[in-house]
């Protein structure tokens, strides 16, 4: 079931956006060589507890930490460890979700750290434009499938590829609700989308194969062939005309 936002309860989702925001934001200022994940892990958990809200990763279908930090290879869900320490040239994704007076904020952003190779720079760039591209043409009564088409073309037009395994989803008062948001797909197609629903987008673009591995902690997504990926995310609710982008 997809769920309408009234306007009050889309000034809460702006709120706890806005503190999603600002955890990324915090992160990307302290982030550096030589730190480990778990040190992003314990800011973003110390920053979020200063708000008065709720890291909603932690303790989510047993999930251990207030972040996703997913390396290189990494697609997604990287659990951040104090043996995981950040190297030049590495690109971290950091995932982060954020619960304020009961309403959800999901965002990421990949991060670059130090001297990064060309080809993983314009994966990051290209990634973010995946997302831009996808809300540009959004607004109330544009097809779902349209997201994933926008996402698709820019992405295999720079020569990478997309995951399919894992998608963006409804938020709202649950981090995960209806409708799934592929980042592939067809224009057209797909139900509407409608004033007042709010969605997490999420790109996952692959350098080499789209093809993805779970591995055995349960958590952690890899690439295939072990080629660098980036994610980048934001809660948006649709408008009238277009679309607020809550976590921006
Ligand atoms: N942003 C991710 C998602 O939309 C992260 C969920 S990680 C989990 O699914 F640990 F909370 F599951
Ligand atoms: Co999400």
């Amino acid at each position: 079931m997809i769920t309408v936002k009234s306007e009050a309860e889309i000034a809460l989702m702006r709120e706890s956006g806005k503190l999603t925001k600002e955890v990324l934001d915090l992160i990307g200022r302290e982030i550096r060589v030589g730190m480990t994940t778990k040190d992003l892990d314990k800011i973003a958990y110390d920053f979020i507890k200063s708000c008065g809200a709720y890291p909603s990763f932690l303790g989510y279908s047993g999930y251990p930490a207030s972040i996703c930090a997913s390396i290189d290879d990494t697609v997604v869900h990287g659990i951040p460890s104090d043996d995981i320490v950040i190297r030049d040239g590495q690109i971290v994704s950091i995932d982060v979700g954020v619960v304020y007076n009961g309403w959800q904020g999901d965002a990421a952003r990949t991060f670059m750290v130090g001297n990064v190779s060309e080809e993983k720079r314009k994966l990051v760039k290209v990634t973010e434009e995946c997302f831009f591209k996808a809300v540009e043409s959004l607004r109330d009564g544009t097809p779902l499938g349209n997201i994933g088409y926008n996402v698709q073309s820019h992405a295999e037009a720079n020569g990478f590829s997309v995951v399919r395994a894992l998608v963006g989803h409804g938020i709202g008062k649950n981090m995960h609700e209806d409708p799934s948001v592929p980042n592939y797909g067809k224009k057209g197609t797909g139900i509407r989308l409608k004033k007042g629903m709010t969605i997490a987008i999420e790109p996952m673009i692959n350098a080499g194969t789209y093809q993805v591995e779970f591995m055995p902690d349960g958590w952690t997504v890899k690439t295939k062939d072990r080629k660098p990926s980036a994610h980048y995310e934001n809660t948006v609710a649709i408008t009238e005309n277009g679309v607020e982008i809550l976590t921006l």
